[in-house]
């Protein structure tokens, strides 16, 4: 089966093509320049510029595929959770496709996809990538930070999610107050490699084993009172061992539930993704953590595959479509607080 994935939830204007579980093409429109000055995604800015690149980014994904749009079979597209202004683009823009082409059409949830953006492979079915149930999925992204049992595809159980900030929104808001720009994510973790991750002390939130959520602002504003009277000229001296110290007092509260939730859970595997699971030494980590528990991890087998991306989408609609969850493409609304 073809399947043509759209993805609009945020900055990016993503499209892609799929065959079954394979990546024949995968389009990003990065909006990073466009926000970066504002220091976050404006939505009326990200509105337009999904506007103007939907349809050049989707003619891309079938060019790159060598295909055109009467051969594929499906079409997924995000409906949320996201931005509502931007995720209308990408919903409206595959709504058009499939009435004007009967094809059908599934509506997928964004977290799925990221999800299942551990489950892609190449045009050559690299990497080998079978399901193994149960498995636990940590997704950590700018918007989103969750504890996943999955029993199935399509069978999902919440099992902690942070109460406040993501671990991505974390990072962007430590980097903006460095004046590190956005996104932060990547220019902290580049910065954490020669710092000393001990240099500042950071409390270690929500103590209780019992609790498996996240809470990420009292990080930040702890974060924040420490270096808020130091002269500038002493912040830039030490950025890389501020920057250290936040992405390490992040990383190692996202593993500490994480191992929390595989011991009470037991999984068979461990799932990362969502934008921050790009970091090196995030990945490095939880490699360590899944050696520790004798666990198969899985992550996605490309950098790009960890942020937000059309391929992901494609493939959660892939197997929305084998439960034959489709959508009615005249009625086929966002839903912008969706739930997993
Ligand atoms: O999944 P994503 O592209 O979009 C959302 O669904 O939110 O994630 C974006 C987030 C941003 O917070 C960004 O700072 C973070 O992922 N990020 C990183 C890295 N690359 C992106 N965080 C840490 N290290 C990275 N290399
Ligand atoms: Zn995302």
């Amino acid at each position: 089966m073809y399947i043509l994935g759209i993805e609009t939830s945020c900055d990016d204007t993503c499209a892609a093509v799929l065959h079954d579980n394979q990546i024949l093409s995968n389009v990003i429109s990065s909006q990073v320049d466009l926000h970066r000055q504002w220091g976050g995604v404006v939505p009326d800015i990200a509105k337009r510029a999904h506007q103007e690149r939907i349809s050049p980014v989707i003619e891309t994904s079938l060019k790159r595929a060598k295909l055109t749009i009467k051969d594929i079979d499906l079409l997924a597209v995000t409906k949320g959770p996201g931005l509502a202004i931007a995720l209308s683009v990408g919903l409206n823009a595959a709504k058009k496709i499939a009435l004007e082409n009967h094809q059908k059409i599934v509506a997928v949830n964004h977290i799925e996809g990221h999800i299942m953006a551990n489950f892609l492979t190449n045009s050559f079915g690299k990497p080998h990538r079978p399901f193994i149930f149960p498995a636990l999925a940590l997704t950590v992204s700018g918007g989103h930070t969750k504890i996943i049992l999955l029993r199935g595809v399509g069978d999902y159980q919440l099992v902690g999610e942070t109460l406040d900030d993501a671990a991505g929104e974390a990072l962007d808001k430590s980097a903006k107050l460095l004046g590190l720009g956005y996104p932060g994510g990547p220019v902290i973790e580049r910065l954490a490699k020669s710092g000393d991750s001990h240099y500042l002390k950071l409390p270690s939130p929500l103590a209780d084993k019992k609790i498996l959520d996240y809470s990420f602002s009292g990080l930040k504003t702890s974060f924040y009172y420490q270096i808020k009277d130091w002269p500038k000229d002493k912040i830039n001296a030490h950025l890389s061992d501020l920057s250290a110290s936040f992405q390490s007092a992040v990383f190692d509260f996202l593993l500490r539930k994480f191992s929390l939730a595989i011991e009470k859970y037991h999984p068979s595997c461990l799932l990362l993704s969502g934008g921050v699971a790009a970091n090196l030494t995030l990945r490095k980590n939880i490699r360590t953590l899944a050696k520790k528990y004798d666990l198969p991890l899985y992550l996605p087998f490309k950098k790009e595959l960890n942020t937000d991306n059309a391929a992901m989408i494609a493939l959660a609609g892939y197997y929305q479509a084998q439960r034959g969850d489709y959508a009615n493409p005249e009625t086929l609304d966002i839903d912008s607080r969706a739930e997993l």
